[in-house]
């Protein structure tokens, strides 16, 4: 009798516990939420999306993680009546950088588990929640491999001579597949198309790009307001 009533009695104390948690956790959440950075990176994709807009052609993505732009570009797409027209097509090995990855660009090992755990499972169903499914396309695998298999495998819509691309978003923090990237779709992006990197803190990526530059003899720009896209081109 008493043991039944000290069991109730945890029970109440742990329901009550939970639930000021919740109450706990959900104000932190709701201070976290949209937090100066998250609201500029918005501010700055938006614009980003804006300058491609009225271009025809797709958005490649180099490097998905968890598929925060997939949605963010996906979206743009829905929301702009283009999606028919013009997919999201991402590519990552949905399985962390390679080994050669972390061998070339050791700053990556600092964190080496952060983009572990993102399988293209996880972020296909994040997809198809938010009903992008139709819209945004995956190709997994390595870069350095994974851009000339997706042009061989693809016969009709999606094939080599008729992919056209008018934004190229790289974010693989890692210069190989950046550098093999951005060389292989420059030739699908449309005139007044974009490549634009991710990179915040100065590296692979940075690096591809200024080296594709210095090899073209192609200006670079750099966005205009507090975390903004840190490097772009623009082709003419
Ligand atoms: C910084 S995260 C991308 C973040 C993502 N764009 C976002 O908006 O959240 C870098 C991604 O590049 C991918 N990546 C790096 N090297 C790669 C390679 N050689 N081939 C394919 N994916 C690669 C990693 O798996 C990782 O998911």
């Amino acid at each position: 009798m008493i043991f039944n009533k000290i069991i109730k009695k945890i029970r109440e104390l742990q329901k009550k516990s939970k639930n000021n948690n919740q109450v706990i956790n959900d104000g932190l959440l709701q201070d976290k939420y949209l937090n100066e950075l998250e609201l500029s990176y918005l501010y700055s994709i938006f614009n980003l999306f804006q300058k491609v807009k009225n271009l025809p052609g797709h958005i490649v993505e180099l490097g998905v993680g968890g598929g925060r732009n997939s949605i963010l570009f996906g979206s743009l797409l829905k929301f702009t009546s283009q999606h028919s027209n013009s997919k999201y097509f991402g590519f990552d090995t949905f399985g962390n950088y390679t080994e050669k990855d972390f061998l070339e660009n050791p700053t990556l090992n600092k964190n080496k588990l952060k983009w572990n755990n993102n399988s293209l499972e996880f972020v296909k169903n994040r997809i198809k929640k938010k009903g992008l499914d139709k819209i945004c396309n995956f190709v997994e695998g390595d870069i350095r491999t994974t851009i000339d298999s997706f042009f061989n495998n693809n016969h009709s819509r999606f094939s080599k001579d008729s992919f056209h691309c008018k934004l190229i978003y790289v974010d693989t923090s890692a210069y190989t597949p950046a550098k093999i990237g951005i060389e292989k779709f420059y030739d699908k992006l449309v005139p007044g198309g974009i490549i634009s990197i991710d990179q915040r803190k100065q590296g692979g990526e940075t690096n591809a790009l200024v080296d594709f530059c210095k090899e073209k003899s192609i200006n670079l720009q750099t966005g205009d307001f507090f975390n903004d896209i840190p490097a772009y081109i623009i082709k003419k």
